[in-house]
């Protein structure tokens, strides 16, 4: 349904993406994984058409994202709904204007066909009954499950999760976990999930891709993922400090930052 060809994302010298080629299958949830920096994010707003690739390709059918007009984009753009790495709720709103929303923004459904759908919504995400909250008064884990619900207002085929249990205890990480496949597998939707939380991501996923510094160095089964003999795989999925995965990525020498002197010539590592 969805597939990337040779897709490469630079930003100024920093190569985010690099030569990615991965299916999307529809009606499954896909995991997107990876340490901090290695392109998770970038990937998922290439695949959502929010910003264009450096080079290559993103294919939705014959539609490829990068060479399609803006009037196609928001015609794929209107069956796709996103839940973004910081929930992104309109604080001046209600919990039930942020659900209607995209509703009432998008559509002119009647005001009491707006109600029914808000409410479904709310209870599909477990929050029925606080339609009055304002955002500062829900908690992490409330507040991403009225994002989810949000996203879920134009009942879209497809619906990307940045980071959806982040900043979560274990015990509502796993509410928004079970909720995203629940709803993947009842609604048949398709699920785009990125995530370094393994535990979760590999909870939920039909398929994983793995990432490390812009490129895709593991893709199957959470099974398949959990036995790869891959060294920088195990280190990632047993979140070792030490092995071929550095903490840092910076790209020049430590020693040389230490002893710069601005005005002086700086040699590359
Ligand atoms: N708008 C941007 N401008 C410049 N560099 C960017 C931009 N967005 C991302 N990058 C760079 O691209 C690389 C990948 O970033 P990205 O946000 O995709 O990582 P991530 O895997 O989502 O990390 P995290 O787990 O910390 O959210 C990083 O080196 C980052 O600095
Ligand atoms: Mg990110």
């Amino acid at each position: 349904m969805i597939r990337t060809e040779n897709l490469l994302r630079r930003f100024g010298d920093v190569v985010a993406l690099n030569n990615i080629n991965i299916h999307i299958k529809p009606h499954q949830t896909t995991v997107i994984m990876g340490g901090s920096g290695s392109g998770k994010t970038t990937l998922l707003r290439l695949i959502a058409g929010l910003e264009p690739p450096t080079a290559g390709h993103i294919w939705y059918g014959k539609d490829d994202l990068s060479h399609i007009t803006q009037k196609r984009l928001y015609q794929l753009r209107a069956h796709m709904g996103m839940v973004f790495q910081y929930s992104a709720l309109l604080n001046s709103l209600n919990v039930y204007d942020n659900v209607a929303f995209p509703l009432t923004e998008h559509t002119r459904l009647d005001s009491s066909v707006v109600r029914t759908m808000v409410t479904m919504k709310l209870e599909q995400v477990g929050l029925r009954g606080f339609e009055h909250f304002m955002p500062s008064q829900l908690s992490g884990g409330m507040a991403k499950r009225v994002a989810f619900a949000r996203a879920l207002a134009m009942d879209p085929e497809i619906v990307f999760f940045d980071e959806p249990t982040s900043g979560l205890d274990p015990i509502s990480a796993g509410v928004v976990t079970s909720l995203i496949s629940n709803l993947t597998k009842r609604t048949k939707m398709t699920s785009i999930v990125v995530t370094h939380d393994v535990h979760a991501g590999l909870g939920i996923a039909d398929h994983v891709i793995l990432l490390w510094q812009g490129e895709v160095i593991a893709e199957g089964t959470a099974n398949e993922i959990r036995h790869s003999d891959d060294a920088r795989v195990r280190q990632f999925i047993e979140g070792r400090p030490d092995g071929p995965i550095p903490f840092s990525r910076s790209q020049t020498s430590y020693v040389e930052d230490l002893l710069y002197k601005p005005g002086t010539v700086r040699m590359s590592r």
